[in-house]
């Protein structure tokens, strides 16, 4: 199994480190257009093997695509990263050129990719890949989801008092302050509903502070995070290099599933060994059919900013 991921930043570094610890993938290759960055990461990274144990062999390179030839997936974390004020939207001049190239490249020497896309705006950057490779539609994955319902899960465990890992929950939606929906009527502590331990207020409380999740941390490190992006991606690489039919939210292109079409937005999937196995529609209730149209409505804007 082998990984590509594009963009030696602090994101890509991440997910390269998340992949390698995990021990699945018998090489991950690491691009930078920066000379030497992708080769100083790859170097770094594989002085940890000993210590951390893992056998994944990580190579850095530098613009050299034919270092990823035959890469089984690959993901795409170039572009440049929000800084604090600035929404996802405002980076899609210089990211959509980014992306266009670079997913260009990862197919001339990789057919039969998956590709990953994580640089923003994440949901028009997946839809970009898409009008750019003509790839299948199983074969483009926006990470977004499963990033924001992480986010999610760690600010109900807050409000709980309880591990994150004693708590369920989705976002579904655009991957935007105002898009993304956190589905708090089905989220559960112990399969039991959230709304028998939380009040209404705390619930919004935990929605808005969801939904603000990169932002607030944009504030706080003063570029975009890096470790829980890593974290969701490395997970979903690993969903699919391992067959394991996880089911993550990820902006897909919708062909009429929740009434969408021709548009990449957040929707639960299933991930295993041709990408997207499945499209899972989950019954919305009104109010909820209502925020994802208006958040799709607001990707649509976005999408028709591409030339
Ligand atoms: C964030 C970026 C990755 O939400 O969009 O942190």
């Amino acid at each position: 199994m082998k990984v590509t991921v594009v963009g030696a930043g602090a994101v890509g570094a991440s997910c390269a480190e998340y992949i390698a610890i995990k021990n699945f993938a018998s090489e991950v290759v690491i691009v930078d257009i920066k000379e030497g960055f992708a080769e100083g990461k790859a170097m770094d990274l594989m002085q940890t093997a000993s210590l951390n144990g893992f056998d994944t062999k990580i190579v850095g390179t530098t613009g050299d695509y034919t270092k990823t030839a035959n890469s089984d997936i690959a993901v795409i974390t170039s572009g440049i990263p929000r800084k604090p004020g600035m929404t996802r939207e405002e980076l899609i001049d210089i990211n959509a050129g980014i992306v266009k190239m670079v997913s260009k490249s990862i197919i001339k020497h990789s057919p039969n990719v998956i590709i990953i896309v994580v640089s923003n705006p994440m949901d028009t950057m997946t839809y970009l890949a898409h009008q750019s490779t003509g790839l299948p539609k199983n074969r483009i994955i926006g990470m977004g989801g499963a990033l924001d319902s992480a986010r999610f899960q760690y600010r109900l465990a807050e409000a709980l008092g309880c591990p994150s890992s004693d708590v369920e929950g989705m976002v579904i939606g655009g991957h935007s302050d105002k898009g993304m929906l956190p589905l708090t009527r089905l989220a559960t502590r112990n399969s039991v509903p959230v709304s028998e331990f939380l009040s209404e207020e705390k619930l919004s409380e935990v929605l808005e502070a969801t939904k603000i999740g990169g932002a607030t941390l944009t504030g706080l490190l003063g570029t975009s995070a890096w470790y829980a992006p890593g974290a969701a991606v490395s997970a979903l690489v690993q969903s699919i290099a391992c067959d394991q039919k996880k089911m993550f939210t990820c902006s897909v292109m919708l062909d009429g599933e929740y009434g969408l079409k021709d548009i990449c937005v957040g929707v639960p999937v299933i991930l295993g060994k041709n990408g997207i196995e499945k499209i899972v529609e989950i019954k919305l209730n009104d109010a909820e059919k209502a925020k994802l149209v208006e958040s799709a409505e607001g990707v649509r804007k976005t999408n028709a900013l591409l030339v």
